[in-house]
C-alpha cells in the first residue's frame, strides 16, 4: 500500500477516516518514498480494524458480504492465478468493451475500477492519462494484481467488495468490465459503484446480454452452476483446454474468414454467433482458453436483458444513457451528469454505425 492512499480510504462499515499504523515497509525509490507491506487500519469513528497484508488492505468483512460473493472471489481468484499473464492485445479489447468512452476521456481523471481482476485494466487506464486510478476486488485476485501492477506510481489496489467500498463520492468515472453480472445482486453492486461518484462524475459497464445467448443460458450455464463451477481450477483448466480447441479452431478457421466475406457480400446469411466469434479469431489459444475457462469457473453468471440494463441507468438517476450492443451479445452502458459528455459518446456511436462497424450494432 502507498502512505498516499490513506486520505481517499473510507471504512465499509461506517464511512469514516482510518488510523492507519505501520508495520513491516519497504523503502521505495520514488515519490512515495516506502511500500506498507503490513499494517492496520482503524476507523476512527467505529474503531474497526482492517489488516494490511502483502502490500495490501483487506477491507473485506465476510459478516458484511454475501457468502455467494465470496465465494466468486475465491473462484475467480484461482481463475487469475491460472491466467496471469498480461498481453498487449488488451488495451484495443478494453476500449473495444468501452467504446464510445476512448483513452482520451480518461485524461487527468480519478478512476475506480470495480473488480480489476489481474490488474489489466487497471494498468491501460493509468497508462491513458489517469490522474489516479484504484483497483478494487473482493478476491485474491487482487494479489495477482498487486503482483502485476502494484508497482506502478499512480495505481492503488484494496481488496474489498463492491457492496461495500470503502470510499466517499471521489471518483470522476467509475468502470466495471465483466464483473456485475458476477454478483449476487448485479443492480445493487451497479448502485453502490454509483453512489462512489462525485455529483458530476460519470460510469461505463459491460455486462453479459440475455438477448442471443439463450444456447448459453439453456445449455451452458446448467452445466457451469451443477458441476464445473465446483471442480478444482486445474481439473476446470484440463476440461477448458480441451473445450477450447474446437472454440479457437472454429473461431480461427471458420468465423473470422467467414466474417470478412460476409461482410462485403451481406446477401449471405451470418453464422451462428458469428460476430462474437469472429470477434475473437484475432485472441490466441491462451486467450481461447481463459474466456472458456471464465464461463465454466463463475458460481453464477446473470444474462441482463437490455431493458433491465437501462433500468439500473434510470433508478440510479441516469434518464439518457448510451447503451450499446457489443459483438450481439452483451450490454455496454455509459451515462455521465455532464450532458456534452453524453453528448460525444452518442455522437462517437453514430460514427461508427455509418461506417458499418459489425462490433458495435444497436440493437
Ligand atoms: C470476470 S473477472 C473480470 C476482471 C476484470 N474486470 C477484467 O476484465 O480483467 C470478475 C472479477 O470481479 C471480481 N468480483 C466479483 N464479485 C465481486 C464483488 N462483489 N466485489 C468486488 N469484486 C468482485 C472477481 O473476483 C473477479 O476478479
Amino acid at each position: 500500500m502507498k502512505p498516499s492512499l490513506l486520505p481517499y480510504l473510507a471504512c465499509i462499515s461506517c464511512k469514516g477516516q482510518f488510523h492507519l499504523h505501520e508495520g513491516e515497509t519497504q523503502s521505495r525509490d520514488n515519490a512515495e518514498g516506502r511500500e506498507i507491506i503490513s499494517g492496520l487500519l482503524t476507523c476512527k469513528s467505529c474503531l474497526n480494524r482492517y489488516p494490511i497484508t502483502n502490500g495490501i488492505p483487506r477491507l473485506v468483512d465476510s459478516r458484511l458480504s454475501t457468502s455467494t460473493d465470496m465465494n466468486t472471489g475465491d473462484r475467480f481468484g484461482d481463475a487469475w492465478k491460472e491466467f496471469s499473464r498480461m498481453d498487449e492485445r488488451y488495451e484495443q479489447q478494453f476500449f473495444d468493451w468501452l467504446f464510445p468512452v476512448d483513452p482520451h476521456f480518461l485524461n487527468d481523471k480519478v478512476v475506480l475500477e470495480a473488480g480489476v481482476g489481474k490488474g489489466r485494466h487497471a494498468q491501460i487506464v493509468a497508462d491513458s492519462g489517469a490522474k489516479m486510478v484504484f483497483g478494487i476486488d473482493i478476491g485474491h485476485a487482487i494479489d495477482v494484481a498487486y503482483e502485476n501492477v502494484g508497482h506502478m506510481p499512480k495505481l492503488h489496489l484494496i481488496q474489498s467488495d463492491i457492496r461495500r467500498l470503502p470510499f466517499n463520492n471521489i471518483f470522476d468515472f467509475a468502470f466495471s468490465v465483466g464483473v456485475l453480472h458476477h454478483m449476487d445482486d448485479p443492480k445493487a453492486g451497479f448502485t453502490s459503484v454509483v453512489d462512489c461518484l462525485k455529483p458530476d462524475g460519470s460510469i461505463c459497464i459491460w455486462v453479459y446480454g440475455k438477448e442471443n445467448n439463450w444456447w448459453i443460458t439453456n445449455m451452458v450455464s446448467p452445466v457451469r452452476e451443477a458441476f464445473t463451477t465446483k471442480l478444482p481450477a486445474k481439473v476446470l483448466k484440463l476440461i477448458s483446454t480441451t473445450l477450447s480447441v474446437p472454440v479457437y479452431t472454429v473461431s480461427k478457421a471458420v468465423a473470422g474468414p467467414y466474417a470478412k466475406v460476409q461482410n462485403k457480400n451481406k446477401w449471405l446469411p451470418e453464422m451462428f454467433y458469428q460476430a462474437y466469434l469472429s470477434y475473437i479469431s484475432n485472441f490466441d489459444f491462451t486467450e481461447v482458453n481463459h474466456i472458456v475457462f471464465d464461463h465454466l469457473i463463475a458460481p453464477v453468471a446473470y444474462y441482463i436483458p437490455r431493458g433491465d440494463v437501462l433500468e439500473w441507468f434510470q433508478d440510479a438517476g441516469f434518464p439518457n444513457p448510451v447503451i450499446r450492443w457489443h459483438n450481439k451479445n452483451s450490454w455496454t452502458g455509459f451515462a455521465s451528469h455532464r450532458q456534452h459528455e453524453v453528448e460525444t459518446m452518442n455522437a462517437r456511436l453514430e460514427v461508427a454505425k455509418n461506417s458499418d462497424s459489425k462490433a458495435f450494432v444497436e440493437r
